[in-house]
């Protein structure tokens, strides 16, 4: 539990460092990262940058995997996550373009792209570390509450609540909000070596609450981390409210 937002944010970031630092130390086999969008891991972000440009860390030998990404928005789209990755994260960093994989919305055979997405993973022997940050409903990635906590890489129908949530990037507009995105499994997630997720602000202390004191249930698909050997929850204080 951190005070605020700025050292939740710089608390993950070094925590993540140290991580790939600490297994470059001991590896040669690249480090496999994955990744989340949303506004709780920007500072991450930032900080990570930072470490970057000082010379602490290199993602020359990191391969990330992002969680989701709308259905039917062109990549190049401002609101697409592939846009939000590159602008934020992927376009200040030393890691070279072909280490970066995304999902992609606009796949002709979507069953394909995310068998294709699993197999990719499956083939660098797993994630060892997914960042994620968590919905007001407690969603991981697009997993929306009642997703199977056994779920894998596949298209999801966007719940009303996310859709008016997100429609603060559309111009407010709920219209122009994608109704589906492909998104990484519960299980995808929760198969890596280590889960870090984000929480900060209010707005999600019922789903801090949920993630932690409640039972393990679908209906909190957040709640999937508790039978997690390796999760770690950074939170500020105001997430914290309902505890
Ligand atoms: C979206 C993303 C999730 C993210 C959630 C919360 O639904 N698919 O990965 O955790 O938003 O976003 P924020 O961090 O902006 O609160």
């Amino acid at each position: 539990i951190q005070n605020d937002y700025e050292k939740l944010s710089l608390w993950a970031a070094r925590h993540i460092a140290k991580t790939i630092k600490d297994h470059q130390k001991v590896s040669d086999r690249p480090f496999i990262l994955g990744l989340p969008t949303g506004s709780s891991p920007i500072g991450t972000y930032k900080e990570l940058i930072r470490l970057n440009k000082a010379g602490y860390i290199s993602f020359k030998n990191v391969i990330t995997f992002n969680m989701d990404e709308y259905v039917g928005l062109p990549r190049d789209h401002e609101q697409s996550y592939w846009t939000f990755m590159h602008e934020n994260f992927f376009n200040h960093i030393d890691i070279p373009a072909e280490n970066i994989n995304m999902l992609n919305g606009n796949a002709e055979d979507v069953k394909a792209e995310c068998a294709r997405y699993e197999e990719k993973i499956k083939s660098y022997g797993g994630i060892d570390l997914f960042l994620g940050g968590i919905g007001a409903d407690g969603h991981i990635a697009f997993n929306e509450p009642f997703s199977s906590l056994s779920s894998r890489t596949r298209q999801k129908t966007l719940t009303y609540d996310t859709k008016v949530m997100n429609s603060r990037f559309f111009g407010g507009d709920i219209n122009k909000v994608p109704n589906t995105a492909l998104t990484v499994g519960v299980q995808t997630v929760t198969d890596s070596r280590e889960v870090v997720v984000l929480v900060n602000g209010h707005s999600k202390a019922r789903a801090l609450q949920a993630t932690i004191e409640g039972s393990v249930s679908q209906a909190w698909t957040c709640s999937a981390l508790q039978m997690h050997p390796n999760a770690l929850i950074v939170c500020d204080e105001p997430a914290c409210g309902e505890l």
